[in-house]
C-alpha cells in the first residue's frame, strides 16, 4: 500500500519522500514502484519519460529526519497500534509543527492514534483502496479532535490527485469496509458451510451481481491477514456476528496462507484463478416447457429464443420437454401449475421451481416427484447467470441434468443448496440492508455511500442506487426470508426500508 500511495502522489506531480524500515524493505518498495509504472508503460498508458519523471519524484530513505520538510505524511505500516504509535511519536518529533499527519489504517481507530501525539488536531485518516493507483476513492477520516482546516487540506489534495474524497467520522470500517466485509465474511461462511463452492460463489457474484471480482479473489487481493484485522476491528464495535471472522479465514491466516502476496489463500497462484472457471456446456439447445405467465416467463421465452431452444407452454406440449420451468408470479399458483405439469412430464424431465426468496423444498414436494425437481433463480432475468439449488430430496443426477440443460441455453450455471436467496441474493441483500442502516443512522449520505462502493471497490452501482433499482419491496421480501431462515436479527430489514416501502417512495 505504501508504494501504491507513493506512486499516486508522484503521478500527481508531488515530491515524495518514502521511508522504509530498512534497506531490504526499501528495495522491495522501489521494485513495486518500478513494476507498477513499468506495467503502465507496457500498456501504453505512460511514456518512458513520464515514468522516469514519476520515479524521479520519489526519494527513498530509511531516515525519519528526511520527512522534516513535508507538508503531509501518510503512514502505512502494519496494523498494530503499538507500532503506529511509535511511528507517530517519531513523526511528531521530526515533522514541521504545521504538517498534517495521516494514517492509512483500515482497522484501527484514528482517534487512538491521534491522542498519542502532541498534535491531535492535525491527525486525519486517509484511507486508500487496493490497488491504490487504480481505485478512485479515498476516505478522509476526521476524528472529534481534528481541526477542519486539516481535513479540507487533505480532501483538496486528494481531489488534485484525481481521486474522490469522502469525508467521514471515525467509526470501525469507515464506509466501504463496513459494508464490504460483512459480505466477504458471509461468503467465507457460505463456503465453510458447504452451501456452494469457492468458484461458484465467485462466479455468481461476478456474473450475477456484476462485481469486478468475486469475494474470494478479492480477499486474496486484499490479503487474508488484513481481512481478519478489519473484521476483528469491526466486530469489536458492531458486535454483529456477521463480522465475527469465519473460522476458515482465521485458519488460513494461521497457516500463513495470506492470499496473492504469499502465493496461496483461497486460491493458489501458480495458476490463475480464471483457469478454474467452468467450461461452457456443449450440446443442442433443449426443449423447454414453461408454466405460468408474467415477466419471468417472458424472460425465459426471450432466453430460449436467443439460444434457439424450442419453447412449449401448452399442457400437451409438456410431455416432450427435457426441462420444465415454473415461472408463475404467485407461489401458490406456481405450485398448482407445476404439480399439473409433473403429471404430464416425461419421467426423465427435470422440473425447475423458480424462487425469488425462500427455499423451494415445499414446492418440490408438491410436485409429487421431488427427486427430479431443482430450485432455479435468475438474479437478473435479462442476465446470464442461473443459480440451481438441489434440495435434500433432489437426485444428484437431476441436479447435474438441470445444470447441463441450462448451460445449453447459454447460461452460466452455479449450484448451491436450497437456502433463502440462493447465492447472489443471500449475499447482496444483507449488504444492501447494511447500507440502508448506515444511511438511516446518518453516518454518511447516499452519495458518499454509493461513491464508496463504486469508486473504492469497483461496484457497477452503489448500494443505495441498487436498492432503488432492484426494488425496496423485493429487498424487504428477501431479507424477511433470510431472517425467517436464520433468525439472525441483523438480517431483518431495517426500519428505513420498511418505512419507504410503506410510503411507496424510493430512497433517493
Ligand atoms: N497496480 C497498479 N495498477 C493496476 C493493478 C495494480 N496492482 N492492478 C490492475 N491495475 C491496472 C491495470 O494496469 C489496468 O490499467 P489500464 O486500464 O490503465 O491499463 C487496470 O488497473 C485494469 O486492470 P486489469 O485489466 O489487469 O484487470 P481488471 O480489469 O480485472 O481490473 C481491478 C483489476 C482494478 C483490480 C478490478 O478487478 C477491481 O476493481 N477489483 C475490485 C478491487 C477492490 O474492491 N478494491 C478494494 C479492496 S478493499 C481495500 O482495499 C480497503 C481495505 O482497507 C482492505
Amino acid at each position: 500500500m505504501g508504494a501504491g500511495i507513493a506512486e499516486v502522489l508522484a503521478r500527481g506531480g508531488l515530491a515524495v519522500v518514502g521511508i522504509e524500515v530498512n534497506q531490504d524493505a526499501l528495495e522491495r518498495g522501489r521494485g513495486h514502484l518500478e513494476n507498477s509504472t513499468g506495467r503502465a508503460v507496457k500498456r501504453g498508458r505512460l511514456t518512458e519519460d513520464a515514468q522516469r519523471e514519476i520515479l524521479g519524484r520519489v526519494a527513498l530513505s530509511t531516515d525519519f529526519a528526511d520527512l522534516g520538510d513535508c507538508d503531509l505524511v501518510i503512514e502505512a505500516v502494519p496494523e498494530r497500534l503499538d507500532l503506529k504509535r511509535k511511528v507517530f511519536a517519531e513523526l511528531d518529533r521530526v515533522c514541521r509543527d504545521d504538517a498534517v499527519l495521516a494514517t492509512n489504517t483500515s482497522s484501527l481507530p484514528v482517534t487512538d492514534i491521534a491522542v498519542s501525539t502532541g498534535r491531535p488536531t492535525k491527525i486525519v485518516g486517509v484511507h486508500f483502496f487496493n490497488p491504490a493507483p487504480v481505485m478512485k476513492l479515498v476516505e478522509v477520516i476526521a476524528t472529534v479532535l481534528t481541526e477542519p482546516d486539516a481535513v479540507t487540506r487533505v480532501a483538496d489534495l486528494v481531489r488534485s490527485l484525481g481521486k474522490t474524497p469522502v469525508t467521514i467520522g471515525d467509526r470501525a470500517g469507515f464506509v466501504a469496509n463496513r459494508l464490504l466485509f460483512g459480505y466477504l465474511n458471509q461468503a467465507a461462511s457460505m463456503l465453510e458451510s458447504g452451501h456452494a463452492t469457492r468458484d461458484d460463489i465467485d462466479t455468481a457474484m461476478k456474473t450475477g451481481a456484476g462485481l469486478p471480482m468475486g469475494p474470494f479473489t478479492l480477499m486474496d487481493l486484499i490479503g487474508l491477514d488484513t481481512c481478519l484485522e478489519v473484521l476483528d476491528a469491526i466486530y469489536a464495535e458492531s458486535r454483529d456476528r456477521r463480522h465475527a471472522a469465519s473460522p476458515l479465514l482465521r485458519e488460513l491466516v494461521t497457516a500463513g496462507l495470506l492470499g496473492r502476496k504469499s502465493g496461496r489463500g483461497f486460491y493458489t497462484y501458480d495458476k490463475s484463478a480464471a483457469e478454474s472457471a467452468a467450461e461452457a456446456a456443449a450440446g443442442p439447445a433443449p426443449v423447454v416447457g414453461v408454466v405460468g405467465v408474467g415477466p419471468l416467463a417472458d424472460a425465459i421465452a426471450a432466453l430460449c429464443d436467443r439460444a434457439g431452444a424450442e419453447l412449449r407452454d401448452s399442457a400437451a406440449g409438456l410431455a416432450g420437454c427435457e426441462l420444465i420451468i415454473e415461472a408463475a408470479e404467485d407461489a401458490e399458483a406456481g405450485r398448482a401449475l407445476l404439480s399439473a405439469a409433473a403429471q404430464a412430464a416425461a419421467p426423465d424431465a427435470v422440473l425447475a421451481v423458480t424462487s425469488a426468496d425462500g427455499p423451494v423444498i415445499g414446492q418440490a414436494m408438491a410436485t409429487g416427484r421431488p427427486a427430479g425437481t431443482v430450485g432455479l433463480h435468475l438474479p437478473d432475468p435479462a442476465g446470464t447467470l442461473a443459480e440451481v439449488a438441489a434440495t435434500v430430496a433432489t437426485a444428484p443426477e437431476a441436479a447435474d441434468r438441470a445444470a447441463d440443460l441450462l448451460g445449453r441455453l447459454g447460461l452460466t450455471v452455479v449450484r448451491c443448496r436450497d437456502r433463502a436467496g440462493f447465492i447472489v441474493d443471500a449475499l447482496r441483500f444483507p449488504y444492501l440492508n447494511d447500507a440502508a442502516a448506515m444511511l438511516g443512522a446518518g453516518y454518511a449520505d447516499a452519495d458518499s455511500i454509493d461513491a464508496a462502493m463504486t469508486l473504492g471497490c469497483g461496484y457497477p452501482t452503489g448500494p443505495i442506487a441498487d436498492l432503488d433499482r432492484l426494488g425496496l419491496d423485493r429487498a424487504v421480501t428477501v431479507l424477511n426470508a433470510l431472517h425467517t431462515e436464520t433468525r439472525d436479527p441483523a438480517l431483518a430489514p431495517v426500519p428505513l426500508l420498511t418505512e419507504h416501502v410503506t410510503a411507496a417512495r424510493p430512497l433517493r
